[in-house]
């Protein structure tokens, strides 16, 4: 099991979309993929499967339950797993509620870890989907993962951000257990010098620019719709040529995670 936390602390660079399109075209492989949503923003969430048909979530897992006054057990994590419209990609959904996570003693950021680890330990891969703020929820998650990948959206505002990741990173206790398996360069408009710029300016960066990915995530509208269909773009109901590029992306982009992983390629079922 390899648990991969897309994570940056700025908000907006991409980290939801990364983590939903790379976890489906690792399940496109015939990897088995677990998406966990760390973020009560759920974006994740809902860019997979629709909302009102959720009843399970992570919340249940770790946050404290209190129904007519009675303090209800913590939910087992495996009734919170979701079957996606993806064969091979599961979900572990979130909620709004889950912003209360941050608010629960400190002593509860194991809880979250061991929920994640429990969760994904019959998959090949677990893809965390992590909040653009710093607090429990981060910790947790981070704590759970083996490996971080770094969405940096192609501007020099976001770029400017990643010093203050590296900081974070930096803190945890984990830091030293945990490698950065890359970063991904996002909403790239090859129109702009500032894309441009950007890109060259991460890959002159002393601790990123080693771990940079060829592929980058070209600015397209139809990553940008593919959640109010509730698929990823794999599964888009659209055709077209902006559809196929951007699949054809996050498919460059999860064969450089697989050979960075150095993990035998499954052979790819027939759907
Ligand atoms: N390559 C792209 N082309 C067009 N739109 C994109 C692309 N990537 C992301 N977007 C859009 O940009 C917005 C921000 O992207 P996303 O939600 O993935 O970022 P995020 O880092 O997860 O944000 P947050 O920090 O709020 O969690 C979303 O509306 C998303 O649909
Ligand atoms: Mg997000």
């Amino acid at each position: 099991m390899r648990v991969i936390a897309v994570a940056n602390q700025k908000g907006g660079v991409g980290k939801t979309t990364t983590a939903v399109n790379l976890a489906g075209a690792l399940a496109e492989n015939g990897f088995k993929v677990l998406l966990v949503d760390c973020d009560p923003q759920a974006n994740a969430t809902t860019s997979v499967y629709s909302r009102d048909e959720i009843l399970n979530s992570i919340t249940d897992v770790v946050c404290t339950r209190i129904e007519n006054k009675q303090r209800l057990p913590f939910l087992p994590v495996q009734n919170a797993l979701y079957e996606t419209a993806l064969p091979g990609l599961d979900l572990l959904p979130s909620t709004i509620g889950l912003s209360r996570f941050d608010m629960q003693p400190s002593l509860s950021i194991d809880r979250l870890t061991n929920a994640i680890l429990e969760a994904g330990k019959n998959y090949d891969f677990v893809i965390l989907d992590t909040p653009p703020h710093l607090g429990q929820i981060f910790t947790g998650a981070i704590k759970a993962a083996t490996h971080i990948l770094i969405p940096v959206s192609a501007s020099y505002l976001a770029l400017e951000g990643v010093g203050d990741l590296l900081d974070t990173l930096g803190e945890l206790p984990t830091w030293g257990s945990l490698n950065i398996l890359g970063v991904c360069v996002t909403l790239y408009d090859t129109r702009t010098n500032a894309s441009k710029d950007a890109h060259a300016a991460i890959a002159k960066h002393p601790v990123l620019g080693p771990k940079l990915f060829q592929t980058v995530i070209s600015i397209n509208t139809r990553l940008n719709e593919a959640p109010s269909h509730h698929v990823p773009i794999q599964r888009m109901p659209i055709e077209g040529a902006s559809v196929t590029r951007a699949i054809q992306q996050f498919e460059e982009l999860a064969n450089e995670v697989i050979t960075r992983l150095d993990v035998n390629r499954q052979i790819r079922k027939i759907k």
